[in-house]
């Protein structure tokens, strides 16, 4: 018998109590009404986690080192189709909701209950995370948009340009928590990327929302999905933030999308603008630091070294 005849017996033979293992998972799985029950988000993303990471991966490895794939191949099988019917269960729910926010125009304290109908959702001002983590609101925030595909970037960044990363939502719940929005506030976030920040802004707390940015391919996305979900005071506009006319706005929210000259000339924009009128700028990542250098601010959040905890200032 040559080694790999050998080792592919052993592995039969010790992959019995794994078999059954994933086998009793599955069946437990498949009888619990829990994860079917619409509602049921949370469970069923840890669930569907499960399928893929712990039953299908390991089956996969299994087979990989078998000659006797019968078993392992059913396995699979009815792991994926459990999978499939618990991601077919959110794709309704969430064209359901989309197809709500749509017609009946949920913001504010509606749009809020609507999210913790679905998501475990507390926002404690004192559990913050040391670095940019994504969690199930991001999964079900996510979910809400009408589009699931990035578009390709058509434009090279400058070197103190950030390439695009998305605020993660609870983040942006945050920063709403923080800001007391008024009906007459506009919110701008500068380099707005696909455009999440900006709706979710108007979806929870209902003021107008502008997104600037640079990439016309990203500006483009953010449009079509703020169209799609016929949220009218939510606009997006393709331009390089040191040119952007910021005539309207009252708060400015940056995730350190540009970094150095770029960022003090931007700054010395809004400089210009607070002289007009009182501002809020809002930052998160390392551009904090830079911001609150600026004297004609007044650093309002409690000054500490996380660059992934908000800065909330105002103008003096
Ligand atoms: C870190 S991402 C933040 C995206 C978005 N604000 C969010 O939080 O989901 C930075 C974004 O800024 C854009 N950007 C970089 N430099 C810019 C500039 N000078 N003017 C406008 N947008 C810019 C990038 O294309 C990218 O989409």
């Amino acid at each position: 018998m040559t080694k790999k005849e050998s080792d592919i017996i052993n592995c039969d033979h010790s992959a019995k109590p794994a078999i059954f293992e994933m086998q009793s998972h599955i069946e437990a799985i498949e009888k619990n009404a829990a994860f079917y029950e619409e509602k049921n988000f949370d469970k069923r993303i840890e669930i569907i986690d499960l399928i893929e990471f712990q039953i299908i991966d390991q089956i996969e490895e299994l087979l990989r080192k078998t000659d006797q794939p019968d078993e392992l191949t059913l396995l699979k099988y009815r792991a994926e189709k459990i999978k499939s019917e618990l991601e077919e269960i959110d794709i309704n729910l969430f064209q359901r909701l989309q197809a709500k926010i749509k017609t009946e125009g949920y913001t504010g304290k509606g749009f809020k209950n609507l999210i913790n109908e679905y998501v475990d959702f507390n926002w404690d001002p004192n559990n913050y995370q040391e670095e940019i983590g994504y969690d199930n609101l991001d999964i079900f925030i996510n979910g809400l948009s009408p589009f699931q595909t990035m578009p390709e970037q058509t434009k090279d960044l400058e070197p103190e340009m950030v390439y695009y990363q998305k605020t993660p939502a609870r983040i942006v719940f945050e920063l709403v928590e923080k800001v007391h929005f008024t009906k007459e506030d506009v919110f701008f976030d500068l380099g707005s990327g696909l455009g999440q920040v900006a709706i979710l802004v108007n979806l929870l707390a209902g003021v107008t929302a502008k997104g600037i940015e640079f990439e016309p391919t990203f500006c483009d996305y953010a449009k079509a999905c703020a169209a799609e979900l016929n949220l009218s005071n939510v606009s997006f506009i393709n331009v390089d933030a040191r040119k952007a006319d910021y005539s309207e706005g009252t708060v400015f929210f940056m995730f350190t999308p540009f970094k150095g000259e770029i960022l003090q000339e931007v700054l010395a924009v809004l400089k210009k603008e607070s002289l007009l009128r009182k501002i809020k700028i809002i930052t998160y990542g390392p551009c904090t630091a830079q911001v609150a250098l600026q004297s004609w601010l007044d650093f309002a959040a409690p000054k500490d070294d996380n660059i992934y905890k908000l800065g909330v200032f105002t103008s003096l």
